[in-house]
Order: structure tokens, then sequence, then C-alpha cells
């Protein structure tokens, strides 16, 4: 059985008081929920004093990117043994907004995914195809390329702790959302491309959709068989559209 992750990314949202309250709010009103994994992921900078709020509590942290290298001359960046020290257990890497932004590659996410094994973090490897390319009826290209260059030299045991996040890009942040049964078809094509490589490690993975995810249409996504969760950005900033999801994931 894989436990579902609803990870809230908060992208580059709330300051270090805006992120303290939203939190103080969360810890109480997600108190006590065990059938689903819930984390956010706010803004390096706010990592320590979400942590202050929610250490001991169910809700796990997570980072929103990290560099591959353990420390020296890499201005603005953050490394995974920063990140682990703070009490994050969780790194979103290869999100949309990085790979078109800040450049980010297929060979960039897998070695950052690679050092967060080794620093004690679990990636979750964001992909996903554009609107032209699904329009073109290349999603599973898109992502199958995706897919094998980001899980590269992992080792299965390191498949087991990784989610992936599929998030149709044309979906993030424009309110509309991929139908429930298009997103698991998906996926379900994602487990079976880690399946080749990785054999029944698969089957532990967890893979979550992601691309306006809000109360409304949670449940229809969870009651897919092959959803394992959601990231949720726009939706993850309101404490009540926030505790919803996860109240609609609670299978
Ligand atoms: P959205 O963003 O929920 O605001 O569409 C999702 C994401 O980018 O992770």
């Amino acid at each position: 059985m894989r436990k579902p992750l609803i990870a809230g990314n908060w992208k580059m949202n709330k300051t270090a008081a805006e992120a303290a309250e939203l939190v103080t709010i969360l810890k109480e009103k997600l108190a006590g929920i065990d059938e689903v994994e819930i984390a956010v992921c706010p803004p390096a900078v706010n990592l320590v004093p979400v942590y202050n709020i929610i250490s001991g509590t169910n809700l796990k942290l997570g980072a929103q990117n990290m560099y591959w290298e353990e420390s020296g001359a890499y201005t603005g960046e953050v490394s995974g043994p920063m990140l682990k020290e703070v009490g994050t257990t969780y790194v979103i890497l290869g999100h949309s907004e990085r790979r078109e932004y800040f450049k980010e590659s297929d060979e960039d996410v897998n070695k950052k995914a690679l050092a967060a094994f080794k620093f004690g973090l679990k990636p979750i490897i964001c992909v996903g195809e554009t609107l032209e390319e699904r329009e073109a009826g290349k999603t599973l290209d898109k992502v199958r390329g995706q897919v094998k260059a980001g899980l590269r030299a992992f080792s299965r045991e390191e498949v087991i702790e990784t989610v992936i996040a599929y998030e149709p890009i044309w979906a993030i942040g424009t309110g509309r959302n991929a139908t429930a049964e298009d997103a698991n078809e998906v996926i379900k094509y994602i487990r079976e491309l880690v399946r080749e490589d990785f054999g029944d490690a698969a089957d532990q993975m967890r893979i979550q959709y992601g691309g306006s995810v809000k109360p409304s249409n949670i449940a229809e996504l969870m009651a897919q068989p092959e959803i394992d969760g959601a990231l949720v950005g726009g939706a993850s900033l309101d404490a009540d559209s926030f505790v919803q999801i996860v109240e609609g994931a609670r299978k």
C-alpha cells in the first residue's frame, strides 16, 4: 500500500511571518491525520521558522530546490546538508518553473536527485508536457525522456524513496486541470517506465499529480488507482483550502 503524499509547493510566496501564521493553523487542523503524509515546501529562507513550528508534528518539511555540491563557491545556492540539518525531508526537483526560467536540464535534475539521496533527502521529481506537446500527441515521449533521465543511476532503494510529480505544464496555475482519467493514464505509463528499469520497486514508488489541484477536484483524482497524492501550488497558500485537500485525500 502506498501512502498518499499531499505536498504544498508555496513557490516564492509567504514571508516568514506569513509562513508561521499558515503552518500554525495547519498543524492544528491537520493534527492526528496519519493515512495521508503531509508536507509543506516554503522558500529556503523560511525552512527554519517553519520547522520550528511543525517539528514533532505530522507535518513534514520540503525544500523547492537544492544544488548537488556539498559546499563551495556557488553563490546563491543551497546544499543538501544545509537542508537536512534544518529538518528537511523532501526536496522538489525539476519543477517546470525551474526547468523553464532557470534552464535546468534533465541531467541537472538527475545530479540533484542523486545528491539528495547522498545527504538523506527524498526527491520529488517533477515531469510533464507543455500544451504544444500535448496537442502534438507527444505527452508520453516527453514524460518518458524526463523519467528515464531523471532516474538514471538510481538504486532500487532510491527509487522506492523517490516521489514523481506528474504536472502537465498547461495545468499549472491555470485553473485548468487534467481530467482524473487522463492524469491516471499518464501516471500509469510512468509506473510502467519505472518498472522497465527497476522492476517491482515501481509499485512502491509514489507518483503524484500536480496542476490546479483544489478542494473541488482532489477526491476524483484520489479515486484513481495510480494517483498517490498531489503537489499543490496556489491552493496550498490558503489554510482552509489546503486542509480541505488533505481531507479529500483520505481514502
Ligand atoms: P498549481 O501549481 O497547483 O498552482 O497549479 C502546482 C505546481 O506548480 O506544483
